[in-house]
């Protein structure tokens, strides 16, 4: 009982102070109608609905039921537009090789089990030259507990060399600040 009020608390948590963060992330890919956007690890959705709100046909994948249940609740509340909500993680994301011409992930990377595999699996679902952004939380070298929620800048350079191994080209690191937060954004296209 105490893990699960622990977990709806968590989820309770991400929807507050979203939006900036989407809106940032949306404004960099830029997704418009005839975009088939993925948003991995998409929690509560704000992003995801962000994206369908400029006109993008949107799948957003989280393994959490109850995050699930959450967005489908607040979408619902919010009369936002469609999105396929989908039960499933980075690491086996499932949709078709190079069916998404944008995906991106926000503060989810750092939780995600195998990062390797979970890159490949971004590289396969993208089309050639898809845009793909991962954004997370600048966090401090040493930082402990959910203050290291997030990536240190040397993490974040070490995400882009990583992209390049894995094929991604034009990969970029840079910072912006939001008014509670500033986020580290990792970009790369396919
Ligand atoms: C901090 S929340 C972020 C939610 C949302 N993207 C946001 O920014 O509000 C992290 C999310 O990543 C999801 N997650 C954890 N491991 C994952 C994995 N291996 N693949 C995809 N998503 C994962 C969690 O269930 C959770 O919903």
């Amino acid at each position: 009982m105490g893990g699960f009020l622990y977990r709806v608390i968590t989820a309770l948590s991400m929807t507050i102070g979203r939006a900036e963060a989407a809106r940032a992330v949306a404004d960099r890919l830029a997704p418009s109608a005839g975009d088939e956007l993925l948003d991995i690890g998409c929690g509560p959705g704000a992003a995801a609905r962000e994206g369908r709100r400029r006109g993008a046909t949107v799948i957003a994948i989280d393994p959490d039921p109850l995050m699930l249940w959450l967005a489908r609740a607040i979408s619902a509340l919010r009369r936002a537009g469609a999105v396929a909500w989908v039960q499933g993680e980075a690491e086996a994301i499932p949709v078709a090789g190079g069916s998404a011409t944008v995906f991106w992930t926000l503060s989810s990377l750092h939780d995600w089990q195998n990062r390797a595999t979970g890159l490949r699996e971004v590289h396969r679902v993208l089309a050639p030259g898809g845009r793909f952004l991962a954004a997370e939380r600048l966090v401090a070298p040493g930082a402990r507990g959910h203050a290291a929620h997030g990536l240190t800048q040397a993490q974040a350079n070490g995400l882009a060399r990583e992209l390049t191994t894995t094929g991604f080209d034009s990969v970029r690191v840079e910072t912006v600040s939001l008014r509670r937060r500033t986020l580290v954004l990792v970009t790369a296209s396919r």
